[in-house]
C-alpha cells in the first residue's frame, strides 16, 4: 500500500533511514534506478535556490528567494520550528549548488506559516521565512519573481532541489534539476484517485515513473521563464508513477504579498 508522504527529510536521520528502508522492502521500484531522474544543475542555474538547514549544514528543505529578506518554502518545512520557538536553530544557505559550501548564510527573524495550514491534511502548505538581514545579491544569488498568471495546459516547469536521487544514498551533494510537465487539475485528481489532500491551492506536475520530487525536495521551487509557479508539497514517494502535488504560488500571491511588509 502506498502512503502519502510530505517530501521532507526528517531531521533525525535514523527515523529517515527507517522510513526509507521500509519503502525498499515494500516497493517494487528498481533500486538501481535514479528516483529523482534529474541531472546536476550547472553553477548559477538556479540563483534563487536556497537550502534550509540546521547549523551543522544538515539540509532539511529547499526554498527560493523572493525578496531581499524573504524565502518562500513549504509550510511543513517550518512548522516544527514555530511551535517550539526553535527559529534560531535554522540557517539559510544561498548562492551555491553545494548545500554544504555556502555562498551566503542567513538567519531567521520570523517564520510565517499560512494561517489555514493543514486545516485539512496537506492543505495550504506554504510559508515564508523573514530573514534578520538582507541577502547580498550577486552572480550566484538572485531573487525569483512571483507569477502574474497561472500555469496552463502544456506548460513545463523546472524543479531544482537537493532531495534524494534514489532510496540508497544520502542526499546528492550537487543541486539537481529536472523539467516536469504541468498536469491540469482534472487529470491530476483522476491520477490521484480524488485524493482529498489535493485542493485548489495545489498544482500537479508529472512526466513518468522514475521522475519527480523526493525526500528533501520539500519547499523547493518549480520555475518557468523566471517565475516561481510551485513549491514542492507532497507526493507518493518517490516518483512512483503518479503526479506530485505542489503549492500553487499564483493562488497564494495575495497572501504572500500581504506578508511581505518591508
Ligand atoms: C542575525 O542572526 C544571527 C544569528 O542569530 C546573528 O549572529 C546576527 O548578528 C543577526 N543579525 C542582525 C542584524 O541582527
Amino acid at each position: 500500500m502506498q502512503v502519502v508522504t510530505v517530501l521532507l527529510v526528517l531531521v533525525v536521520s535514523s527515523t529517515y533511514a527507517h522510513i526509507v528502508r521500509d519503502r525498499i522492502k515494500n516497493s517494487k521500484v528498481n533500486k538501481n534506478k535514479r528516483i529523482f531522474g534529474g541531472e546536476p544543475a550547472e553553477p548559477g542555474f538556479a540563483t534563487y535556490q536556497v537550502s534550509i538547514q540546521t547549523p551543522l549544514f544538515e539540509h532539511i528543505c529547499g526554498g527560493s528567494i523572493i525578496g531581499d529578506r524573504y524565502i518562500l518554502t513549504a509550510g511543513h518545512c517550518i512548522k516544527n520550528y514555530i511551535n517550539k520557538h526553535r527559529e534560531s536553530e535554522l540557517q539559510i544557505v544561498t548562492g551555491t549548488n553545494r548545500y554544504d559550501k555556502p555562498g551566503g548564510v542567513y538567519y531567521v527573524k520570523d517564520l510565517i506559516l499560512h494561517c489555514n495550514y493543514g486545516i485539512k491534511e496537506y492543505h495550504n502548505d506554504i510559508g515564508l521565512i523573514r530573514l534578520n538581514e538582507s541577502i547580498v545579491f550577486n552572480k550566484f544569488t538572485q531573487p525569483i519573481l512571483l507569477p502574474t498568471e497561472p500555469l496552463k495546459d502544456g506548460d513545463e516547469v523546472v524543479l531544482t532541489g537537493w532531495g534524494n536521487t534514489d532510496y540508497i544514498n544520502d542526499l546528492p551533494d550537487d543541486l539537481q534539476k529536472i523539467t516536469l510537465k504541468y498536469v491540469p487539475r482534472k487529470e491530476c485528481l483522476e491520477a490521484l484517485d480524488n485524493n482529498p489532500g489535493l485542493d485548489i491551492g495545489h498544482i500537479c506536475t508529472f512526466t513518468k515513473e522514475g521522475e519527480g520530487a523526493c525526500y528533501g525536495d520539500s519547499g523547493s521551487p518549480l520555475v518557468k521563464d523566471g517565475f516561481v509557479f510551485g513549491v514542492v508539497n507532497w507526493g507518493f514517494a518517490c516518483a512512483t508513477g503518479k503526479p506530485d502535488a505542489q503549492a500553487n504560488v499564483h493562488f497564494y500571491n495575495d497572501w504572500i504579498r500581504t506578508q511581505m511588509k518591508d
